[in-house]
């Protein structure tokens, strides 16, 4: 177990990460050498209008420079093993406007990279040249040619960054950490707030106000807050709805913090006590959960996970009666994706669906279809483990229309359900080399939750 504060106090390791980045590019080519070359994302204007758009750093930039500056430039030289990172220089212009830069001295003793310079002197920099330079495709600006290097790949670096991204390090952890716990402080505001509140953008509302004032400035994503039936959207993005007459609430919302993410989900019932029907799909989707959960480590393949997960689903279903059947032929007639549509979870990291999970969305087997993470967990990633069930019509209702699966659905029991709207829970998870760590700590079960509604 890592001490976040202790780990944070120190610089994100971005030296470490261009060196395992060209390790990588090495294994897939023993002859890799020369110079890396990543550029920042640049300051952009919002159109028609004179101020500047939200500003996201490019992941594959601050993996190897820890650098939220915008308009900044690096490069690694693989054979001095030597960093630099370029900065915009002080513009006496604009310092009116915005204040002082951070300055060459400063960015050095705050990011893990040997040499620090100022923007104006990439060109020259590359002008040395060498043997092969390594970029992005469509992320080198015009004026930079390469014209001194021998050879330019605009392919391999960026796999190489996707691919090593998978396995976090000690900082990338703590990262992940404290985002988790910056949400569960706003995770559990909403559940304290969820009775006496009128409508969804209240609580969208709430949740964004405790991630900025306990540090997490940004969103991970856009906040699902979503009431009643509309649970069953899996990306509902309204968030405006009232919530009066409305069983639950389902609340997939996550802070971000210094660019690493955090996705958390919770539902639960708006008046403070779940329905019989609602708790019996909360139950399923909970068991569902722990059973995956309790099944990681290291080498685990994560299709085998997400199989028990719709198996677990199944057994309920057919407790339940909404199912119908033999799980053995539900499984095989792929039924249970009516009710369980999406993957078990995907990795987290710099981005909410971080890279490396190597999906196939073309798999004939539905099941399968939208798992984002496929074969076997390493040891240091972190993957959400985010079984739902949802009653969605627009998806159910084709399965009642097809006799092969219509034949497995009780139609009658299933229309007692459909104001539960949707039930998903969901937690990040660092895989280990003996199983698993829950790096997230807001309440899920039903009588803590329902206290803290109570108040
Ligand atoms: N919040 C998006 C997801 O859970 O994948
Ligand atoms: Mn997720
Ligand atoms: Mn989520």
């Amino acid at each position: 177990m890592i001490d976040v504060a202790t780990v944070l106090a120190g610089k994100y390791p971005a030296k470490a990460h261009a060196k395992a980045v060209v390790k990588w590019m090495r294994q897939k080519n023993p002859n890799v050498t020369g110079v890396l070359y990543l550029e920042g994302q640049k300051t952009r204007m919002i159109e028609d209008n004179d101020s500047e758009a939200p500003f996201r750093q490019r992941r594959y930039f601050y993996y190897l420079t820890g650098c939220q500056l915008p308009d900044s430039y690096f490069t690694y030289d693989i054979g001095t093993d030597k960093s630099t990172l370029f900065i915009p220089p002080i513009e006496p212009e604009s310092v009116i406007w915005s204040g002082l830069p951070v300055s060459e001295e400063e960015a050095l003793s705050t990011y893990n990279v040997d040499n620090v310079r100022t923007t104006n002197e990439v060109a020259a920099a590359l002008a040395h040249g060498g043997s092969t330079v390594w970029a992005i495709q469509d992320q080198v600006s015009d004026h930079i040619t390469f014209l001194e290097f021998d050879d330019k790949d605009y392919t391999l670096l960026k796999l190489a960054i996707e691919e090593c991204r998978v396995i976090k390090d000690e900082y990338e952890i703590a990262l992940t950490k404290k985002a988790n716990s910056i949400s569960t402080v706003a995770h559990t505001a909403v559940l304290k707030a969820v009775k006496t509140a009128t409508n969804e953008r209240e609580l969208e509302a709430l949740f964004i106000q405790k991630c900025i004032a306990n540090g997490a400035r940004e969103q991970a994503y856009h906040s699902i807050v979503a009431s009643g039936t509309a649970g069953a959207t899996l990306h509902y993005v309204n968030n405006a709805q009232p919530l009066e007459g409305k069983l639950n609430l389902l609340l997939d919302a996550g802070g971000e913090y210094q660019c690493y993410a955090s996705d958390i989900t919770r539902a639960f019932p708006i008046n403070g006590k779940f329905s019989t029907e609602s708790r019996a799909i909360y139950d399923i989707v909970l068991e569902m959960q722990l059973v995956c959960i309790d099944m990681l480590k290291e080498g685990v393949i994560w299709d085998d996970v997400h199989l028990k997960a719709h198996e677990i689903a199944i057994d309920g279903l057919l407790k339940l009666g909404i199912l119908q059947g033999s799980k053995e032929d539900i499984l095989k007639t792929r039924t249970s994706v009516a009710f369980f549509p999406h993957g078990l979870g995907h990795y987290l990291g710099m981005d909410t669906h971080d890279t490396g999970g190597h999906p196939n969305y073309e798999d004939k087997d539905t099941i399968f279809r939208y798992l984002r993470v496929r074969g076997a967990l390493p040891a240091g990633a972190i993957i959400t483990v985010e079984p739902g069930i949802y009653f969605c019509r627009f998806i159910i209702e084709p399965y009642l229309r097809d006799p092969v699966h219509a034949a497995y659905i009780n139609f009658d029991v299933l229309n007692k359900y459909w104001e539960v709207g949707g039930v998903r829970i969901e937690d990040n998870i660092l895989i280990t080399k003996d199983g698993y760590e829950n790096l997230t700590t807001a309440v899920k079960d039903v009588g803590e939750m329902e206290k803290l509604i109570n108040g």
